[in-house]
């Protein structure tokens, strides 16, 4: 018996480091997948299988293992052991997402592994989905905000705070429905990041600066409540420049480098805005640019750079 599912990666429109924070977030869900297909085995077991190398251990061990194996090995041994199964399992994952780079690739694996590895057992809620999801996620992210989670669960555009004296959907999450049609480029600047790293650098800048970090999360909820008016008006224009200015946030807290700088500049003679999507010092960027000038976008970027444009998801996690 084999039981697949996929889900997908994201980017943050607006607000990420200060949702860790407590401020809203946006962000969407994007047409990049990772599936995963599990099924039992005759061993006493786990078997993970992914670009990233193959792991086998007994089923319960207490084997440390490499960090990006722990959200399987959590969810396989959870599952294995509420459900009384005397099976192994062996779990593959097949991805179209870069690692690494801010677009949720870690996320996109918890969701659709917990979807996968649950359905050889029983159906799911969406709920039941995204929670145990963001326990795999805290095996390699303790601190995780739970947004990137929530947008691959449920696809589409949500806005997003962290709230976690309350159940995590419905309280927390808001869909954004009416959506205009976002010609979005994503740029990789090719230089893998630390989610942890990053969230633990801006946490020593509001250890060192309490002050200026609460009016810049005060000016970055001010920003989202203006980025819903805009979206509602369809003002591409308007939501460019919203972009740039929440760009100034992330430079300010320091999680900015030269090549993303760079990357940014050489965009803006076609883009209407951009910024860092992510944890940032490295990763992705993302802009809006018009499509008649996604031509010029290889020559800009330089050879060194991968890009692609993304359109909004709107399925999130499903049973394939
Ligand atoms: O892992 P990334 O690059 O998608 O960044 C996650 C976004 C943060 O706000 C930095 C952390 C979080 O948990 O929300």
């Amino acid at each position: 018996m084999k039981s697949t599912a996929s889900a997908p990666g994201k980017i943050i429109l607006f607000g990420e480091h200060f949702v860790v924070h407590g401020t809203r977030a946006i962000l969407a869900a994007i047409d990049k997948r990772v599936t995963v297909t599990s099924s039992f085995t005759d061993n006493n077991t786990i078997r993970v299988n992914s670009e990233l190398g193959t792991l086998e251990i007994p089923i319960s061990s207490s084997y440390e293992v490499k960090s990006e194996f722990k959200p399987f090995v959590y969810l396989a041994n959870k599952m294995i052991s509420s459900n009384q199964s005397v099976n192994g399992l062996e779990i593959t994952i097949d991805s179209d997402i870069p690692i690494g780079v801010g677009l949720g690739s870690s996320s996109a694996c918890c969701v659709a592994a917990t979807a996968s590895i649950s359905g050889l057992f029983k159906e799911l809620s969406s709920e039941e989905i995204l929670n145990l999801s963001i326990e795999a996620e805290k095996t390699i992210f303790p601190d995780t905000s739970g947004a990137d989670c929530t947008v691959c669960t449920y696809g589409g555009m949500i806005e997003y705070t962290k709230d976690e004296t309350v159940p995590v959907y419905h309280a927390s999450t808001k869909k954004i429905d009416n959506t205009f049609d976002l010609n979005l480029l994503i740029a990789n600047s090719m230089i893998p990041h630390s989610t942890k790293n990053s969230v633990e650098k801006v946490n020593k800048f509001k250890e060192n600066d309490e002050e200026r970090f609460s009016e810049l999360c005060d000016l970055e909820t001010k920003l989202i409540n203006e980025v819903i008016v805009v979206m509602k008006n369809n003002d591409t224009t308007a939501l460019g420049l919203k972009m740039s200015e929440n760009q100034k946030y992330l430079e300010e807290i320091q999680v900015s480098n030269n090549t993303l700088r760079d990357m940014i500049s050489s965009l803006n003679e076609i883009s209407l805005g951009s910024k860092i999507t992510g944890a940032g010092d490295g990763g992705c960027i993302i802009a809006l640019v018009n499509d008649e000038n996604m031509d010029k976008v290889s020559a800009l970027l330089g050879k060194d750079k991968e890009y692609f444009s993304a359109k909004i998801d709107t399925k999130g996690v499903v049973r394939v």
